[in-house]
């Protein structure tokens, strides 16, 4: 998902350069800024084309599908511990996302975003275990079946600032984000090989990710940006400013491929 912020900060760093020769006039640097955000949206609409992509030189995978051979999972809360692993952890559907929101403030050099992902989905088979005291004393969960899970209408949004680097690459700065999760629907098989705990078990899983998402919501902000922010910027530190904005001139000038290149 992050591969497209880079593209986006090199607009940013152009249109920094263009708001400043535009200064003297207001209304240009209003025009200007109104554009700039169209140019935006434009470069999201390539990144989500290239998203099967991914980015090689700063390590991000295809991600449509995301796809991990192996994955271990541990979340802990006070009430519960989860841990467990993922063989072919599949993710569809994160180039999906609708775009409600995507300023830039010229001044603060500042990204506002929102964006809307409708579903998307977790497949693939899980082995598990679970504590978990929800229900008073701790009760141990096993599961090995498969997983189906699906978040819907999970919206994120917030800010960041782009700021150039002395080495001429980029600095991403006061990451936020906020999120909120619509549904969420779990079908998983094999849950202490029962029917009836698989169904039981799948409503609390579906409470519990709900809960999480709505009372944790700075736990989850904070893990989004630990995971976000530390490949955002190995990307940038991947980008010269001068490439890209060799690169976003293409942009400017309406040359933006409008297919996947890979
Ligand atoms: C995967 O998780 C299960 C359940 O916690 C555990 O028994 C198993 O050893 C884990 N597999 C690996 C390869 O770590
Ligand atoms: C999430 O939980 C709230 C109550 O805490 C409930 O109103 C809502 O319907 C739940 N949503 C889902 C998708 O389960
Ligand atoms: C989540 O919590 C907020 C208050 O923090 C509440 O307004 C909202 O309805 C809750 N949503 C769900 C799905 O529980």
């Amino acid at each position: 998902m992050y591969s497209f912020w880079f593209l986006l900060c090199a607009l940013l760093l152009l249109q920094t350069a263009h708001g400043q020769l535009a200064s003297e006039s207001e209304e240009l640097e209003i025009e200007g800024r109104t554009n700039f955000d169209d140019y935006l949206r434009e470069v999201m609409e390539f990144l989500r084309l290239q998203m099967p992509c991914g980015y090689a030189p700063a390590g991000i995978p295809p991600l449509v599908p995301l796809y991990a051979p192996y994955r271990e999972v541990e979340w802990i809360t006070s009430k519960s511990e989860i841990r467990g692993n993922v063989t072919e952890l599949t993710v569809t559907g994160l180039d999906e996302f609708d775009i409600r929101e995507l300023h830039y403030n010229n001044l603060l050099r500042r990204v506002r975003y929102d964006l809307n992902f409708p579903e998307i989905l977790f497949t693939g088979d899980y082995k598990t275990d679970i504590i978990t005291k929800l229900f008073g004393p701790k009760v141990h969960v096993y599961g090995d079946g498969e997983l189906h899970l699906t978040l819907k209408n999970l919206r994120i949004y917030g800010s960041f600032i782009v700021r150039p680097k002395a080495s001429g690459t980029m600095k991403l700065t006061k990451f936020k984000a906020t999120t909120e999760l619509g549904g969420v629907e779990s079908e998983l098989t094999g849950i202490m090989n029962s029917p009836t705990m698989a169904k039981f078990f799948n409503a609390w899983i579906e409470e519990f990710i709900n809960q999480t998402f709505n009372d944790s919501e700075k736990e989850v902000d904070a893990a989004l940006q630990r995971w976000f922010v530390p490949l955002a910027t190995k990307a940038l530190d991947e980008v010269s400013v001068i490439g890209l904005v060799a690169l976003m001139l293409g942009v400017i000038e309406g040359t933006l491929p409008q297919e996947t290149l890979c």
